[in-house]
Formats: C-alpha cells, sequence, structure tokens
C-alpha cells in the first residue's frame, strides 16, 4: 500500500501516469429487505479494507419494482451517482444498454455458478452481472402448532386452507385473536407477480407465456389458482395481505401470528434470531400444488452489476467479484441465509448445518420457475405489471378470475410486438 507524503510531486504525477492504486470511492446499491444492507455492507468493508478504496452506500427503496423505476431514471440521465447495482434477476434484459459486460473481469469466475443464472444474466453474449445469491418461494410453518392440532406440513393447497382454519379458529379461540392461517405477499408489485406464477404453474396453468413467445395465461387452470387465492382473503388471510410485501408478511409471521407464511429463504435466519418469538417453532417446505399440478417455486435472486456509466469500472469490476465469491456467499448464507449461487456450497457442511433446508429443498431450488423476463427482454415489467394488477383485481373482487385473465392476455398481447417479443 501506498503512503504519500504530501508535496511528493514526483510520486504523484507517478500515479496518475500509470493510474496506478489510486484509491477511488465506489458507490453501492446495497437492498434494504430483512439484513440485505447490513450483511451487504460487511462485506464491503472488508472490500474497502482489503483495497483501501472508499465505499459509499445509495439509499434505495425497498420493493424491487420501486428500485427498477430508480435505476431507469438515473440510466436515462446516465448518471454517475452509483457504479455497482444489485440487479434482480428479472433485470438483464430491461438494463442491458446500462450494464458494462463483465467478462473481461471475472477470469472465468462464471463457471463456479449456476449455469443457468449465469445464462440469465448474458444478454447478447455479454455477461452483465454476476450471480449474487439465488431464491425461490417456500413455505414457512409452525411445526409447534401444527403438532398441537394434529396436523402436518400441506403439500396441496386444498390442505393449506383446511389446515390453516382448523389452526387459526382454534388459537383465536384460546385467545389470539391476532392468528392468521396465512400471509403472502399480495401488494400489487413484483412480489404478487411471483405468487401468483407459484399459483398458477402449481394448478398446471403455465408460465404466463410459453418457451415459444405466445401468450399462455388465459387458461381454466390459471384461474382455478387465481379463483382459489382469491377465497383465501378475509378468510385465513387478513384483507391487509393486499398491501403485503416481503416483509409485511414476515414481521406477521415472525411475532408468532400466522400459521403459515410464503417468503424467500432471507426469512429463515431472522426467524431463527436470538430475539425471535418463532425460534425454533418453524419448519420450511416446498410450496403446495393444486389438485393436478405440482409444487411450483418462482426463480428469484440477485445478481451483481457495474454501471456504465461507473468512472472507476475496473475497481467497480472487482468489488463485484469480491463479493459474488465463494468465501463472500459462504458468510452470507450461514449467517443471512441467503441462498448461494455456486453449487459447491450446498455440499458445504456448515451451510447445510445453518440451513437445514438448502439440502432439503435443493430441487426446488434448481428447478424454479422462472418468469418470462428472458423471453420478453425489456418488456418484462410491463408483462409483469400487467399480470400483477390482474391478480391484485381478482384478489381484491374487483374482477372474475376467468373474465381477468381474458382481458390480461389481450392487454400481453398488445404489449407483445411480435412473435419474438
Ligand atoms: C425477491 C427475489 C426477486 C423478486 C422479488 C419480488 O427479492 O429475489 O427476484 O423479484 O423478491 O419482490
Amino acid at each position: 500500500m501506498f503512503t504519500m507524503k504530501s508535496g511528493s510531486a514526483a510520486l504523484i504525477l507517478a500515479l496518475a501516469a500509470f493510474g496506478a492504486n489510486a484509491a477511488v470511492t465506489i458507490t453501492v446499491s446495497c437492498g434494504t429487505v430483512g439484513q440485505d444492507f447490513e450483511f451487504c455492507k460487511k462485506a464491503t468493508d472488508e472490500w474497502s479494507k482489503k483495497t483501501g478504496n472508499t465505499v459509499k452506500h445509495l439509499t434505495i427503496p425497498q420493493s424491487t419494482s420501486d428500485i427498477l423505476g430508480l435505476f431507469r431514471q438515473m440510466f436515462a440521465a446516465k448518471s454517475t451517482d452509483v457504479d455497482v447495482i444489485t440487479a434482480d434477476i428479472v433485470w438483464p434484459g430491461s438494463l442491458k444498454a446500462h450494464l458494462l459486460d463483465l467478462t473481461p473481469y471475472t477470469k472465468g469466475a462464471e463457471k463456479e455458478h449456476f449455469p443457468a443464472i449465469v445464462a440469465n444474466n448474458t444478454v447478447d453474449g455479454k455477461l452483465l452481472a454476476m450471480p449474487w445469491f439465488t431464491d425461490a418461494g417456500v413455505l414457512y410453518y409452525r411445526k409447534d402448532l401444527l403438532a398441537k392440532y394434529n396436523e402436518k406440513a400441506p403439500t396441496t393447497w386444498d390442505e393449506l386452507t383446511a389446515t390453516a382454519r382448523k389452526v387459526m379458529d382454534g388459537e383465536r379461540k384460546s385467545g389470539n385473536a391476532d392468528m392468521q392461517g396465512y400471509v403472502f405477499q399480495a401488494k400489487a408489485y413484483e412480489g404478487l407477480s411471483c405468487n401468483a406464477l407459484e399459483w398458477i404453474a402449481s394448478f398446471g396453468g403455465g408460465a404466463i407465456v410459453d418457451a415459444s413467445g405466445k401468450v399462455t395465461v388465459n387458461n381454466p387452470q390459471a384461474a382455478k389458482a387465481l379463483a382459489t387465492a382469491a377465497g383465501w382473503i378475509n378468510t385465513i388471510s387478513p384483507t391487509g395481505v393486499l398491501n403485503y410485501g416481503e416483509e409485511d408478511a414476515r414481521g406477521v409471521f415472525q411475532k408468532g401470528n400466522s400459521v403459515f407464511m410464503r417468503n424467500w429463504p432471507y426469512a429463515w435466519s431472522l426467524s431463527q434470531g436470538a430475539d425471535s418469538p418463532v425460534k425454533d417453532k418453524v419448519g420450511v417446505v416446498a410450496l403446495p400444488k393444486g389438485a393436478d399440478g405440482k409444487s411450483a417455486a418462482t426463480l428469484g435472486g440477485w445478481n451483481l452489476a457495474v454501471v456504465r456509466y461507473s468512472t472507476h469500472p475496473a475497481e467497480a469490476a472487482d468489488l463485484v467479484m469480491y463479493l459474488s465469491s465463494a468465501a463472500v456467499q459462504k458468510d452470507r448464507a450461514i449467517r443471512g441465509s441467503y441462498n448461494p449461487t455456486i453449487p459447491a456450497l450446498y455440499k458445504d457442511g456448515e451451510v447445510l448445518k445453518a440451513n437445514p433446508f438448502f439440502g432439503t429443498l435443493y430441487d426446488t431450488f434448481t428447478n424454479a420457475v422462472p418468469r418470462p423476463a428472458t423471453l420478453t427482454g425489456a418488456k418484462y415489467n410491463e408483462v409483469s405489471a400487467a399480470f400483477w394488477n390482474t391478480a391484485h383485481d381478482v384478489l381484491s373482487g374487483g374482477v372474475k378470475a376467468d373474465e381477468g385473465l381474458k382481458k390480461l392476455e389481450a392487454k400481453i398481447n398488445s404489449i407483445r410486438r411480435g412473435p419474438s417479443w
């Protein structure tokens, strides 16, 4: 490490000439859900210490839909206010013009990661983001309450509905007026698209758009799935769920006020924290399935990308490589239950001890259903907004499922430019 004495003009000139080791400031957007910020900052602090560079953190909203809106505005103005962003797995197609190709910086490190995620992040032959953590929707349940009522973790949505009702009614009778049966994410945003895709796919209703680019969402199984979910509102789920994001659902479940919760794996480590009222009372299984379908989890996850307008691309890429490394991913997995994107870490004893379901649900994570983001490219957010708005309307009783899906099909077809989107 250089220590510069003031007045050492020759050294300053030399540094300027070779650009060598001059410390820079890199601004990064860490997430804000759960422990996102704390764990991201821990790792950026480590990188700062190692390299002598400074890291600043950009304040961003909580919902992925709002973050995308913010970045779109910043990038339209070619803003240099952020160098490294955490990018949702559904963004590379939308943001491709604004992200740097990381290939020259990775030294092949992407080969250690799940190929499907690397493929997702590769657009027009450019690796636009390094995988950071993967996600899939899972079902959290109260082990203690199911034992008390002599019930098992549900494998079908009908079982979930019946068990939620029975346990909720019983607990309310014995004094907990706040007890709910099932909490999930049904605010009108990307999180609802994830939940609704799981319902529809688990009823055999497909994934909105098929592999050929055709809009398939208007089908009887999809209608059945949405109608089933609408039946939960104000019965096993509070009406307020229509305004819940991830953290709202976790708040209710972790306080001990819901039998079941749909959430991402990050909620596990928090539910097992020393101050958690449900510590040691929680189990995690695959989401239930519809009558003739099979369990489906939406594929989520976050990646790290360098913004094209960064004035320090090499240092920004170095930070991305550090944050996405196996050592950082292992630490985050053990302490924050963030699913690694490196298959080898799923065989790591410490990772599995901290998160037993990383082992039992390995297939859920590797077979999760992707949203049609790669297929619809830059149009994905519009498609998803149409989808989440329809799901929200059906859940709130504004439209019947079959009618809503018919209109949605027309709407998505109007967004589509042609067969190849
Ligand atoms: C999680 C997922 C992300 C998804 C979001 C929806 O953060 O990792 O892929 O878009 O939830 O709220």
